[in-house]
Order: C-alpha cells, then sequence, then structure tokens
C-alpha cells in the first residue's frame, strides 16, 4: 500500500497544522523551569515534550473528534493530555532498566540528557500532567465527561494497556522470541502501542456523546491501525533509517524481543499491516469524507519510512 505524492502531502498538512497546535496548548499548559530545585523537573519534561515527534495520536484525536464536528479546542487539549502521557511511555521505555536507547526523536534520550532519576521523575510527572489536564473543567465544563476521560486514558496506559504490553515485552526478551505465536504477539502489541489508539478515539466518542455504532467503528479501526503501527514501528527497528526516524534501529533483534517482522519476516509483516488498515478503513468509510484524514492517516501509518 502506497500513498501518492499528493495524499502524503495533504497529511503532513494537516498533520503540520495539529502538531502546531497540540504543541502551543502544551507550551502554555506546562509549567516553565523556575529558578527552584524543581526547575530540572520541569525542564525535563519540556525536553521530552518538544523533542518533535509525528504526534500521531494527537492527530488521531482531532481527526476522529473531526468526523463528529467536536469542539477543536477541548479535543486540543485531550490531544496535549494524551502526548504527555505518550511522551512518559518513551522517557521510561528508553531507560537502562528498559529498552536502554540513548537516541529519541533525534535527541539524547532523557536519562541521557539529565540522568536516570530525572527521566524516572519526568516521566512519572508527564503522566500524572496528563490526567491534570483531563480532569480540568477548562477541559470539559461537565465532571462526568472528564471523569470518563481519565478513565478511558488510565485503561489505555496502564496494567490493561501499554504497561501490560511493555511487562510482555520485557518477559518476551528473557524467552525464545520465535516461540511466540502470531496470537501471542499480536496480544503483546495490542497492549503495548493499541491500546493507546484506542484511548485516542474513545475520548473523540465521550467528547461528542456518540451513538454505540459510532463506538463500534471507530474502536474497531483504531485497534486495527495501533497494531499495524506497532508492526511498521518492527520493521523499520530492522530497515528502516535512524537518521530519518531519530532513533536507533537494528536494536529489537538484538536485543531478542519478539516482533512481527522477526516470525513473519518483513514482507509478511508488511502485508499483516496493510490487510489491519484496509479492514480499519472499511470500517469508517461510512464517513465519507468526513473520515477523509482519518482514512489518509491509516494509509499512512503502513506506507510511512519515519
Ligand atoms: C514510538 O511511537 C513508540 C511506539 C509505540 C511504536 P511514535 O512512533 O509515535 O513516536 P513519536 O511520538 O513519533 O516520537
Ligand atoms: C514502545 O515500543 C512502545 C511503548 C509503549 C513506548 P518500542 O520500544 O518498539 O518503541 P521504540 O521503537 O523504542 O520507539
Ligand atoms: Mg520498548
Ligand atoms: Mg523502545
Ligand atoms: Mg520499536
Amino acid at each position: 500500500m502506497t500513498m501518492s505524492a499528493e495524499d502524503l502531502r495533504q497529511f503532513e498538512e494537516y498533520a503540520q497544522a495539529v502538531a502546531l497546535a497540540v504543541e502551543e496548548e502544551l507550551d502554555a499548559l506546562l509549567p516553565k523551569p523556575a529558578d527552584s530545585d524543581d526547575a530540572r523537573l520541569f525542564e525535563a519534561m519540556r525536553y521530552s515534550v518538544f523533542a518533535g515527534g509525528k504526534r500521531v495520536r494527537p492527530l488521531l484525536i482531532l481527526a476522529a473528534n473531526n468526523i463528529f464536528g467536536g469542539n477543536k479546542k477541548r479535543a486540543i487539549r485531550v490531544a496535549a493530555a494524551m502526548e504527555c502521557l505518550h511522551t512518559y511511555s518513551l522517557v521510561h521505555d528508553d531507560m537502562p532498566c528498559m529498552d536502554d536507547d540513548d537516541l529519541r526523536r533525534g535527541k539524547p534520550t532523557c536519562h541521557k540528557k539529565f540522568d536516570e532519576g530525572t527521566a524516572l521523575l519526568a516521566g512519572d510527572a508527564l503522566q500524572t500532567f496528563a490526567f491534570e489536564i483531563l480532569s480540568s473543567a477548562d477541559t470539559h465544563p461537565n465532571p462526568a465527561v472528564c471523569a470518563k476521560l481519565v478513565q478511558s486514558f488510565a485503561v489505555g496506559a496502564g496494567p490493561l494497556g501499554m504497561c501490560g504490553g511493555q511487562m510482555i515485552d520485557l518477559i518476551a526478551e528473557q524467552k525464545d522470541a520465535d516461540t511466540y505465536d502470531q496470537g501471542a504477539l499480536a496480544r503483546l502489541q495490542r497492549k503495548k502501542t493499541g491500546a493507546l489508539f484506542t484511548a485516542c478515539t474513545e475520548a473523540a466518542l465521550i467528547l461528542n456523546s456518540t451513538s454505540t455504532s459510532d463506538w463500534n467503528r471507530l474502536t474497531t479501526y483504531a485497534k486495527n491501525v495501533g497494531l499495524a503501527f506497532q508492526m511498521v514501528d518492527d520493521i523499520l527497528d530492522e530497515i528502516g533509517d535512524a537518521e530519518k526516524m531519530g532513533k536507533a534501529v537494528n536494536k529489537d533483534r538484538e536485543r531478542g524481543k519478539a516482533t512481527f517482522a522477526r516470525i513473519l519476516g518483513v514482507d509478511g509483516a508488511r502485508r499483516q499491516a496493510e490487510f489491519l488498515v484496509t479492514q480499519a478503513i472499511d470500517q469508517i468509510s461510512v464517513y465519507g469524507e468526513r473520515a477523509e484524514i482519518l482514512k489518509l492517516l491509516a494509509r499512512f501509518v503502513v506506507s510511512r519510512s519515519y
């Protein structure tokens, strides 16, 4: 599945506009280092959040919100919270006790730039800050909506979601990764990465009080796209360009990670990812033009090189 130059241009234009809006919001929200002993924590949080990144999850929230013509300002605050939560997962994922990486978003990882204690705290603080944003009346005046958003993000990031998936990922390093079958790998990756993608579409669904059929369509879309996203991340670890991606490549095999690229080969994994994305696009075709960006996003996920 490839994207035409025009489709890619359109997608990147939208993605850039979303990134800019979310970064402006984050700049306003995140405390700036002042002359005090905790300044280093704020500096490390801002360092990791503003290091760049594709901002795919914010884009997913905004594009899904768009389908329902939802309030953009509220969606941007939710997207800013999601980017804090995701950045926390990256800061911790890079630490020596996990993937032990030196480069992230084209810059030294948080623990390299600062130190391990600071990176641990910056990750913790980014996580809790995400919930501070979500629970604020400035995000939504109805506390019941805020509570649902908090719950959705907590489930996506917690033991049943991202953290659970990261645990299975670490255990796989200790086992013979080749013994993982497709089902076990899909369970790992759906938790590790798919769960936060699902929280993104759930946020848009919650913000717009949508119907059960909208809920089912967008949740299926996010699950498929999230799994495909991690499959392609694993493929790019094998064949990608480190400079383009802003992180090291050829790490997964070295560390004994269980990945689809490893058990199915790069071409096999790509075919699976394309199949998932085709199904995802199918789910949202009922929305017609309103789902155009979500369709482009799904195709970007499998054709991306960064
Ligand atoms: C990297 O996520 C971690 C995975 C879940 C694969 P991204 O590829 O979205 O990283 P950034 O935000 O663009 O840096
Ligand atoms: C990380 O997966 C997923 C997270 C929950 C952070 P990876 O470990 O493959 O992500 P990268 O390749 O370091 O970005
Ligand atoms: Mg990892
Ligand atoms: Mg990693
Ligand atoms: Mg990876």
